[in-house]
């Protein structure tokens, strides 16, 4: 996706040094139209977010593994900026790549991450490796106060991997949860490797492993 890691000028032990940092924080980010379930789950870890913008809910400590969070930020910082320059200067000082979660202050927000270098958020073509450069997220919680993490569960923007659609050769769009599930393990099938698909109707994970060049015994 063509990300350049920069190496970083300010650690965040400095930051936390220079007072910044009210607490270890960690954030989870709901799949869209999850936010009940994700909430569910901590719950029953006993975790109780301390605030919440749009689908991300943040939480004290460390991060827990979750399975109804899309991505989680780690270790959030909370930083003061007085102005959408010093935001992004922030920003900049700790590393090169960040994605924007704008649900509130949205104009705001945009014009800080307008002041970040380009992410890539091109769809990918599979099969591909996902980006190795690391990604952060931040968020505005009010129009002065940042919330930013530098690493994340997974190198892409808000979770998400955008894909080039094949919407010709399939016979389902379950093809495109196989295509996610194997870019993020970065591994897939090779040509002439065994598959075995268990369950395969209509044919959507079989048509990944054949287009692939596997061998694939699917039983439905
Ligand atoms: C959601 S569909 C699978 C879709 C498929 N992965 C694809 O990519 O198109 C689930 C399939 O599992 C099959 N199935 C469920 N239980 C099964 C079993 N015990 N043995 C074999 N197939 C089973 C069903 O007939 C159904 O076609």
């Amino acid at each position: 996706m063509g990300h350049v890691h920069r190496k970083r000028r300010r650690s965040k032990p400095q930051l936390r040094e220079a007072g910044r940092l009210s607490r270890m924080t960690s954030a989870y980010l709901a799949a869209e139209g999850f936010d009940g379930q994700l909430l569910e789950e901590l719950r029953r870890r006993a975790i109780a977010p301390l605030a919440t913008r749009g689908r991300l809910l943040i939480c004290d400590g460390p991060a827990v593994p979750s399975a109804w969070a899309a991505y989680i930020w780690y270790d959030c910082l909370e930083l003061p900026v007085a102005s959408i320059g010093t935001a992004a200067k922030v920003l900049r000082d700790i590393q090169r790549n960040w994605a924007m979660y704008a649900p509130l202050h949205h104009r705001r927000a945009a014009l800080i991450q307008e002041r970040l270098p380009h992410v890539s958020a091109k769809p990918i073509v599979f099969p591909a490796v996902a980006p190795t450069a690391p990604l952060g997220s931040w968020t505005l919680l009010a129009p002065d106060r940042l919330l930013a993490a530098a690493h994340c569960s997974a190198p892409f923007p808000n979770g998400e991997v955008a894909f080039i659609e094949d919407r010709e050769g399939p016979p389902n769009r379950a093809y495109l949860k196989l295509w996610e599930a194997l870019v993020r393990l970065g591994r897939w099938p090779q040509a002439g490797e065994r598959c075995l698909d268990l369950g395969a109707s209509p044919g959507g994970w079989t048509y990944v492993l054949a287009k692939l060049g596997a061998v694939v015994v699917a039983i439905d």
